[in-house]
């Protein structure tokens, strides 16, 4: 079977990427991609391509080679539905916020809201895909919905699962240059395995075959939530350690570098940091934690919420060491944060460990001063809104934003680090410095700065997993 339309529903930051790159390797196949948000989608369609509402490098280049020839961005979601032979759905499933499950379980209304709209407008057969990530055995929850919930057409529908495995900076070369591509689809039919065909012959436009892993349904599935449990894992037992280097002189890079050099272990995803954030990790643990309580695995739920304790305590740990170096008292000091994004090269905010980080010390009355150079103020705010500690006026009044580094750091009593962006390491740091209160510190929670030339200059640093 050949694919010649595609529908992705959910325009985020999987959905523009992973659609923008099928388009732009596969020139043959319409793909468009839906939306509610009318707002996300005319971002899409802006002319001026540094208004993408999604920050990736590389990403407005292939934007422009497919836009308005086979990549198309709209809101008309039945049109898309109906026109199309494989539907993926991308849309967000943030852990759940009320009710069963709240602050654990994977919020499926939408995945659920998505299958009923494809029962209802669809007229003829088609495939479809979980982009998203879900908890194991949703594809049957969605199975159900479209078996049963349809308009009296004769619509067969064949689930695949598809998980996606870019991460978030670096999104157009991990699609280009995937380490798998994994499929999970019913191997027990014919037609199952027709339709895993067919979405293996999508990627084959540039994937090599061998790259290509299929599989049952559930594994698949169960196999998203698991790489990212294994990979936050390594960022937690890294972290873990970084405490004990900074009590025993230990340096966390060279321990990462000695063990990293066992191939069974592996040099990636070692980096000792302030605390992994991003809108995955979190959530899928979380996720996976309450599937393995749900069929009442104790012991194995609570080995993977380990790595969410250990997160949560290396973020508040960062912060609370601020407050006891800036002699226990942070109350009416200005704080200046380089950095806001949850890594560097996104403008993607989602579970920054600058907001637990922020949210520590505005308890504490500082003042904090931050640049990002890709996010903006109002979302500075949303994320502190969030969390609702305090009231909205009062994030306003407790945080000012800059749209540069040193109006930031100007008066200030300390600099914290939060993200790892580029630019930070090419800054006149003795312009900086000598704008600051003193003693000035310097708290690097991303180990970017040479904190041997900026003790030169006369800072007081203290880097994560080295200690001051
Ligand atoms: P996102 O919030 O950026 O985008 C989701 C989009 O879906 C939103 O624009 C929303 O308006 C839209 N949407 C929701 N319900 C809709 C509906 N009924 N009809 C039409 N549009 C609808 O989310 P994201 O970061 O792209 O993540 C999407 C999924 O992919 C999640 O399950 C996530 O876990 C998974 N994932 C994300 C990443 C990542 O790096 N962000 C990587 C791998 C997998
Ligand atoms: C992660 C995974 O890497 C992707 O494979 C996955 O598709 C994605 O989650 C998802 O499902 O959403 P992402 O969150 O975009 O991607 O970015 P990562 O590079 O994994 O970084 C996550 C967090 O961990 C960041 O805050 C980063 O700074 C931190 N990190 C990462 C470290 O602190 N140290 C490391 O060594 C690596």
């Amino acid at each position: 079977m050949e694919i010649k339309n595609i529908c992705c529903i959910g325009a985020g930051y999987v959905g523009g990427p992973t659609m923008a790159i099928i388009a732009q390797k596969c020139p043959s196949i319409n793909v468009t991609v839906v939306d509610i948000n009318e707002k996300r989608i005319a971002a899409w369609n802006d002319e001026d391509l540094s208004k993408l509402p999604v920050y990736e490098p590389g990403l407005d280049k292939v934007v422009a080679d497919a836009r308005g020839r086979n990549l198309f961005f709209s809101t008309e979601v039945d049109k898309a539905i109906d026109k199309a032979d494989m539907v993926f759905i991308s849309v967000n499933t943030p852990t759940k916020t009320y009710g069963k499950g709240k602050g654990m379980a994977a919020d499926l209304k939408y995945i659920e809201l998505c299958a009923r709209q494809i029962a209802r407008v669809a007229t003829t057969d088609k495939i479809v895909v979980e982009k998203s990530t879900l908890p194991v055995r949703t594809a049957s929850a969605i199975k159900s919905i479209l078996d049963n919930t349809g308009n009296g057409s004769n619509a067969k529908f064949q689930i695949l699962s598809n998980p996606e495995f870019l991460a978030e900076g670096t999104a157009v070369t991990d699609l280009l240059d995937p380490d798998r591509v994994l499929i999970g689809g019913d191997t027990s039919t014919e037609e199952g395995k027709e339709a895993i065909q067919a979405l293996v012959s999508v990627y084959a436009n540039w994937v090599p075959q061998n790259q290509i892993l299929t599989t049952n349904v559930w594994s698949s599935e169960l196999s998203k939530l698991t790489a990212n449990a294994f990979l936050a894992q390594r960022v937690s037992s890294i972290n873990s350690l970084s405490e004990l280097c900074e009590k025993t002189e230990a340096d966390v890079d060279e321990v990462a570098r000695a063990i990293g050099m066992d191939s069974r272990i592996g040099p990636k995803f070692l980096k000792s940091s302030v605390g992994f954030g991003g809108s995955c990790f979190q959530k899928d643990i979380l996720n996976l934690v309450y599937i393995a309580k749900s069929y009442g695995l104790v012991e194995v739920a609570d080995y993977w919420e380990q790595v969410i304790i250990m997160n949560d305590h290396q973020k508040r740990r960062f912060a609370h060491n601020i407050i006891s170096t800036l002699f226990n008292t942070v109350s009416g000091k200005k704080i200046a944060f380089l950095g806001w994004a949850f890594k560097k090269d996104t403008n993607d905010t989602r579970e920054s460990a600058a907001i637990y980080v922020a949210d520590e010390l505005l308890n504490e009355q500082s003042n904090i001063s931050a640049y990002d150079p890709k996010v903006q103020a109002e979302q500075m705010y949303a994320d502190l809104d969030y969390l609702n500690t305090r009231s909205s006026e009062e994030n306003r009044n407790g945080l000012t934003a800059f749209d540069n580094a040193y109006d930031a750091c100007k008066d200030a009593h300390a600099i914290a680090v939060l993200t790892e962006w580029d630019e930070f390491t090419t800054y006149d740091w003795q312009k900086i410095y000598d704008g600051m209160q003193k003693p000035a510190f310097l708290f690097d929670g991303r180990d970017v700065l040479d904190t041997k030339k900026l003790e030169e200059i006369g800072f007081v640093c203290y880097t994560i997993g080295k200690g001051m």
